[in-house]
């Protein structure tokens, strides 16, 4: 996440890709592996799939992915990553650029619903957890990852914004309880690298729920 801008909207983003040649690792992002590692392939979508990497992986674990990000300059990049992968993993991912504030993907289509890191302020971050769960077919599983508002505090570098952090009990609220059954709903301990190179304890917010109806 960037802090200098609170509109955080298409050109923000772009800006903010043109200015690194790749701002992610180009790996899979460590909840989305631990919690569909073991889910059956089937069809997913990617929200706010940045450059690709977490589409890339589910597709190279035969899943039929669907990225989809707000910034066209993020979209090139993770269908450049895409082409220059197996060629059998091309045909199982399509990008989409759109904005999910007003884009509204397929209804109960999914069998893997995939948040990461996507960081709206209320009241858009509701829409958009009501539309990716919409998106969740019955069976299927929406995962929310973001960063816990307890990283306010860590030595490393995330945006002062308090409004941008939620916790699993936030993504909760947003759905209809009757219809879902959750898995996980934890602030989940991660190791990473601070901007020293000192190895520091963050917590990532970790949701995951299966559709019932
Ligand atoms: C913090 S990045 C995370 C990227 C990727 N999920 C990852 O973990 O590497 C958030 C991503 O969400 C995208 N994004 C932000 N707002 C969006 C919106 N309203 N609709 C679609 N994508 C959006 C940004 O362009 C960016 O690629």
């Amino acid at each position: 996440m960037e802090t200098a801008d609170n509109n955080q909207d298409r050109e923000f983003w772009d800006r903010r890709y043109r200015q690194q040649h790749r701002i992610w690792s180009g790996e899979p992002n460590p909840q989305l592996v631990a919690e569909a590692g073991t889910l059956e392939p089937g069809y997913a979508l990617d929200v706010g799939c940045g450059e690709g990497a977490d589409s890339l992986w589910l597709a190279s674990r035969g899943w039929q992915v669907t990225g989809v990000d707000i910034s066209a300059v993020a979209i090139e990049r993770a269908a450049t990553h895409a082409a220059a992968a197996e060629d059998p993993m091309q045909g199982r991912v399509q990008w989409v650029c759109a904005d999910l504030r007003s884009w509204e993907p397929p209804a109960r289509t999914f069998s893997l619903v995939s948040l990461q890191f996507m960081h709206l302020p209320e009241p858009e971050r509701t829409v958009l957890f009501a539309r990716a769960a919409s998106a969740v077919g019955v069976g299927g599983t929406l995962l929310v990852v973001a960063h816990h508002p307890s990283d306010l505090t860590t030595a490393v570098p995330r945006p002062q914004r308090p409004e941008l952090f939620y916790t699993a009990d936030d993504v909760a609220a947003a759905l209809e309880p009757d219809q879902w059954t959750v898995r996980v709903s934890e602030a989940r301990k991660r190791l990473t690298a601070a901007p020293d190179g000192a190895s520091v304890a963050v917590h990532d917010t970790v949701f995951s729920a299966v559709r019932l109806a």
